[in-house]
């Protein structure tokens, strides 16, 4: 797929690394872009911002499928087709499995976590691949690309990330099974599992765990940069070989266990 010129879904655009990724792909890849978010005062603020004859913003939230198959429907209606999606939408919810007095967790948070960051992708991505079906197929056979957002935490998520962990490791469990689907109507989907980012997402983290996070930083030593992860997503889009995989964008960096 190339990215000039092609329509690209970007959930979770209103903020952090979905927002670096609609200023990349417009800036600099020449797509045109949906900005999907619930968020909608910062999401249609920031769409204006950037350049309103290439972007239309659309507020939904992840974990109702209506308002997803709507915000995708509306999308199609609005630039005529759907090339790709980088979905970016995402909560971190910090919880343990027992409080102080040891008694179970009522598990609302996990369901809720559970329910935007791996329900809520799987609604988006299915909408977006039942319109990308109808696109005629390059000369490879492709018909569109899907780019979820796990994080290192599926792979070394630490004391209180169990929900969050456990939504971020169904991405990744999701990729390939996916991929295989999909691949009978030309459509590849590949996962990023994202190191530490400094987005307002990090920025609510306790000052103790980001210090924590900080200190084991490998090479570069320093945060990852929105651009990085959108450039990223783009070299997944227009790269065809790349498919059914999980790729780690870290700098070497793995979680400690707190
Ligand atoms: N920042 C990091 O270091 C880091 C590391 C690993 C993974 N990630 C993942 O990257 C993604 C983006 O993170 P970020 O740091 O930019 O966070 P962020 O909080 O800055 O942005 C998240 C965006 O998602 C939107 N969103 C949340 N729930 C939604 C819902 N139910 N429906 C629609 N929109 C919703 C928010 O409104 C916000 O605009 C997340 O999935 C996160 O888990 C981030």
């Amino acid at each position: 797929m190339r990215m000039r010129d092609a329509v690209v879904l970007i959930s979770g655009a209103a903020s952090g690394l979905g927002w670096g990724a609609a200023q990349y792909c417009v800036r600099e890849a020449g797509a045109r872009v949906v900005m999907l978010d619930r968020n909608a005062e910062q999401g249609a603020a920031r769409a204006a911002e950037l350049d309103p004859g290439r972007c239309l913003f659309v507020q939904a939230d992840l974990a109702d499928e209506a308002q997803v198959a709507g915000a995708v429907q509306r999308a199609v209606e609005h630039f005529g087709s759907l090339h790709a999606c980088f979905s970016f939408a995402g909560v971190v919810s910090p919880m343990r499995m027992l409080d102080r007095d040891g008694k179970a967790s009522s598990g609302a948070t996990f369901a809720r976590t559970v329910a935007i960051n791996l329900v809520g992708t799987f609604h988006l991505l299915s909408h977006c691949a039942q319109q990308m079906q109808r696109n005629p197929p390059d000369d490879d056979g492709e018909r569109g690309v899907l780019v979820t957002i796990a994080s290192g935490a599926a792979f070394d998520g630490q004391v209180g990330q169990t929900a969050y962990a456990s939504s971020k490791a169904g991405l990744v469990g999701l990729c390939l099974p996916a991929a295989r689907e999909l691949a009978g109507i030309g459509i590849r989907i590949n996962t990023i599992a994202p190191g530490a980012f400094w987005t307002p997402m990090l920025e609510s983290l306790p000052e103790t765990v980001l210090e924590r996070i900080q200190a084991d930083f490998q090479f570069p030593r320093r945060f990852g940069r929105a651009e990085e992860i959108a450039a990223l997503c783009c070299h997944i889009a227009e790269n065809h070989f790349i498919n059914g995989e999980c790729i780690r964008l870290d700098g070497a960096f793995r979680l400690p266990p707190r």
